[in-house]
């Protein structure tokens, strides 16, 4: 919890620095509107909550948001609008747009921008947006099948770490089918990815998308998967345990019914020898005389 309060307080520190401070009204150029070469995130001259307007040289309120909890905007502010499907919202937030179609200018990695193929579904993926990529500040299609020539896009993303060090993230994207094809960055050509256990060189040769010290591993969020023999065993454990719980209480019992017969017999023996000297002292006491045994009970 303390790490993520310091990495959320150390971004906003390394991003407010270069965002830009003009609010609405204030002067401003759009030819200074750029992404920082580090985080690549859009800047202009006007703060995160407005844009610089070209036709007056204004910063003006964003008039579209692209995520639900934009950045910039505290939980009191009004946030502008998401933009409706079939539109988007470009970085600088001015207003919502139409999509971009095949070979149509977008802006870095807003494969949102592109406009959907009619087959998208035949190649769609969580790398990309409905099928459709933006890369190299082009929109095309994540449909090149294997062995077709491709395009990749490498972009190194710097930021200062929870404790001020520099961390960097390269990212390689292509329009290969993923996941079972990559872009082979010597050739250029679509290649079918590594499946586990085989050699590589990069994240993206990889079918699960990670390479761990040349070898394609699986990523750490893998679910564990548990094997048939481990549910055997474990079934049997249980079923063994609960056997020997059983056998354990039926010896138990056992034993204490053995007990309780033992004690009952022990009384029966006591009772019948305490009246089989009652009778002998009786029959003693007859025979001595001067007392009708017999006759007292009558
Ligand atoms: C500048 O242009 C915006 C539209 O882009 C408009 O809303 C605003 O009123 C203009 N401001 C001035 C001072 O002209
Ligand atoms: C991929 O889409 C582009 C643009 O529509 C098209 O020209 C190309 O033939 C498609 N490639 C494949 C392999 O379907
Ligand atoms: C992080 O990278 C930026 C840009 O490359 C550089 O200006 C800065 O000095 C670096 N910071 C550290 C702590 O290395």
């Amino acid at each position: 919890m303390l790490y993520i309060l310091i990495l959320i307080t150390g971004k906003i520190l390394f991003h407010s620095a270069l965002a830009g401070t003009a609010g609405p009204g204030g002067p401003c150029s759009t030819t200074r509107d750029h992404l920082d070469p580090n985080t690549h995130k859009f800047l202009s001259d006007c703060s995160d909550q407005t844009y610089c307007s070209a036709q007056n040289g204004t910063c003006q309120p964003r008039g579209c948001r692209r995520d639900e909890f934009p950045f910039g905007y505290s939980p009191e502010d009004i946030l502008p609008p998401l933009c409706p499907t079939g539109t988007f919202c470009p970085d600088q937030g001015d207003g919502c747009r139409l999509q971009v179609a095949v070979g149509g200018a977008c802006q870095m990695d807003r494969d949102e921008q592109c406009a959907p193929a009619a087959n998208w579904r035949e190649f769609v993926n969580e790398e990309n947006f409905y099928g459709s990529l933006c890369l190299k500040q082009v929109c095309m299609y994540a449909n090149v099948t294997q062995g077709g020539r491709c395009i990749f896009d490498q972009n190194i993303y710097t930021d200062a770490g929870y404790d001020g060090r520099n961390v960097s993230v390269t990212i390689i994207r292509d329009n290969c089918r993923a996941p079972q094809l990559y872009c082979n960055q010597l050739t250029q050509v679509c290649e079918r990815t590594k499946r586990l256990e085989e050699y590589c060189q990069l994240d993206q040769e990889c079918e699960l998308r990670n390479c761990v010290s040349g070898i394609c591993a699986e990523p750490p969020e893998t679910p564990l998967r548990v094997e048939a023999w481990q549910y055997v065993i474990t079934v049997f454990c249980v079923m063994g345990a609960m056997v020997a719980i059983c056998i354990l209480l039926t010896l138990i019992h056992k034993r204490h019914r053995m007990q309780h017969y033992r004690e009952i017999r022990e009384y029966y023996f006591e009772q019948l020898s305490l009246r089989r000297s009652m009778i002998a002292l009786h029959t003693a006491a007859a025979d001595s005389g001067g007392f009708d045994f017999e006759g007292k009970s009558m």
